[in-house]
């Protein structure tokens, strides 16, 4: 089989979709009289929801919201089994189509098995060591440059910023494409396929974001069509040019259409995650000053060492910063849950669960479960140094998933948070604003709720 082979084979014609009845023999909600104020409920407050449920029903349970009804496992065993999939018993295509089919259709994480195991692989040229250095020097100097370009003022909101400066390194490293007038109309059209990706309106109606998010796809679908061409036989040194140029197993290379919805998707899972959890880290080394001046001593020394400059090789040196940021996606994970379908029945802790049902896990929950994590709400960095992490189950910690599907631009993610704090804390201090509320949306993925007001004061 090469990348071009349709592999949906391995679901069942006559899937079920799982009713109460069928789900009724596990713990959990009664038909609600008016389901969406469930989802309403649940938004509101997803954090509390989760520990909620989790004590009144235990570790799996039956739950009814976004549309329908589903069952939530809760644990490290149950991110194991969902996420290492070891019987093949779970469709991630299945569990994310209904949010991203429409904007994001045939991204990785929409694909399963065999056509998956193909194109994933054929996707790894791109995050190899030797692009890998190329974009730490993109990211070095797009970061710096940002990071200058920001208002040096008594208070300004972090979290546009940074979201700013992530689409903007994007359209560099990504895409290469140098900033200008050019990178700002990609990022428009980007920005608005992803709010269309969660909006509630699924039509594209007039002056819906939908629409604007179809007309998004449509200017982003074009842009590398006309681009695709150009790259084709280029030693770029982006990840656009890198998928426009590799192969399957049997040296075919992805036709047009795959590369344009590689592209899209992956821009779409690198850009609010990375936004996401370097305002968390930015929260937390907010609150806890200690951790920032361990943090810049660890980076200053770096420094010294290289006369200056972040290399490739010292990325592994950070690891102050490497335990800061990973205690920091443990309380705010940027994919808070994962959602997947049953291909057939199976049995979880003594219960069993129909084939169809929609299976979510909970990675937002299960970083704070107190028998995993003693004294869960305490931020403690130093969780994860390697004596502490002895004997901790290894899917304890999943805030980039697991097994098959696991986070393709893990190591990207954390070149780039580290190249971002190298060139923020070596001079400067962040100092949150009196008026922080300290307060992060977690649904759908987290973001502070005020924009996170702060200072960088030269030191
Ligand atoms: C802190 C930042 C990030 C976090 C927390 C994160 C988290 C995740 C998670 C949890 C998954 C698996 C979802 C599932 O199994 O249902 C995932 C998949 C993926 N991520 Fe990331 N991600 C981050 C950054 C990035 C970046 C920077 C890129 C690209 C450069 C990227 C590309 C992908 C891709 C392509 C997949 C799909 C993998 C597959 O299905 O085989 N992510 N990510």
């Amino acid at each position: 089989m090469n990348a071009h082979s349709k592999a949906q084979a391995f679901i069942p014609a006559d899937l079920p979709e799982p009713t109460f009845a069928d789900l009724a023999h596990l713990p959990g909600m009664t038909p609600a009289r008016i389901p969406v104020l469930r989802t309403i409920k649940f938004l509101q407050d997803p954090l509390g929801r989760s520990h909620q449920m989790h004590d009144d029903y235990g570790r799996v349970f039956r739950r009814q919201d976004f549309g329908g009804w589903g069952v939530s496992m809760i644990g490290p065993e149950a991110n194991e089994l969902v996420l290492f999939n070891k019987d093949k018993i779970f469709s991630s295509s299945l569990g994310w189509n209904p949010v991203l089919e429409n904007l994001f259709p045939h991204g990785l994480m929409l694909m399963d098995f065999d056509e998956h195991r193909i194109h994933r692989k054929a996707l790894s040229v791109a995050f190899k060591t030797e692009p890998m250095q190329h974009y730490l020097g993109e990211l070095n100097g797009g970061i710096a440059r940002g990071i200058a370009a920001w208002p040096n003022e008594p208070e300004f909101k972090f979290y546009p910023a940074i979201k700013a400066l992530t689409l903007d390194l994007a359209a560099a490293s990504f895409l290469g494409v140098p900033w200008g007038p050019d990178a700002k109309k990609i990022n428009k059209a980007f920005v608005d396929m992803v709010l269309a990706s969660v909006a509630v309106v699924r039509k594209p109606l007039p002056l819906t974001a939908m629409r604007r998010g179809v007309k998004g796809r449509e200017f982003m679908c074009e842009f590398f069509g006309r681009e695709i061409p150009k790259r084709l036989g280029q030693a770029g040194d982006d990840i656009f040019t890198q998928i426009c140029n590799t192969t399957d197993d049997e040296g075919v290379p992805l036709s047009d259409q795959a590369i344009i919805d590689h592209m899209n998707f992956l821009m779409m899972a690198a850009h609010d995650t990375t936004t996401s959890s370097i305002s968390s880290t930015v929260h937390f080394l907010g609150q806890y000053p200690e951790w920032q001046d361990k943090v810049r001593a660890e980076i200053l020394a770096i420094k010294a060492r290289t006369g200056g400059e972040l290399t490739y090789a010292a990325l592994a040196e950070m690891e102050t910063l490497e335990m800061v940021f990973k205690e920091s996606l443990r309380l705010i994970p940027p994919v808070p849950s994962m959602p997947r379908r049953a291909l057939k029945s199976f049995v979880f802790m003594n219960h069993v669960i129909p084939a169809g049902s929609h299976v979510g896990i909970n990675p937002m929950l299960t970083h704070r479960l107190p028998d995993v994590w003693p004294d869960p709400e305490r931020f403690d960095p130093l969780r994860f140094t390697p004596e502490n992490s002895k004997g901790r189950h290894k899917y304890a910690w999943v805030p980039f998933g697991g097994g098959g599907h696991m986070c393709l631009g893990l190591h990207f993610a954390y070149m780039q948070v580290k190249s971002f704090f190298f060139h923020l804390l070596a001079e400067n201090r962040i100092v949150l604003s009196d008026s922080y509320r300290g307060e992060f949306n977690m649904f759908p993925i987290p973001k502070p709720k005020d924009g996170l007001p702060l200072r960088i004061e030269v030191i």
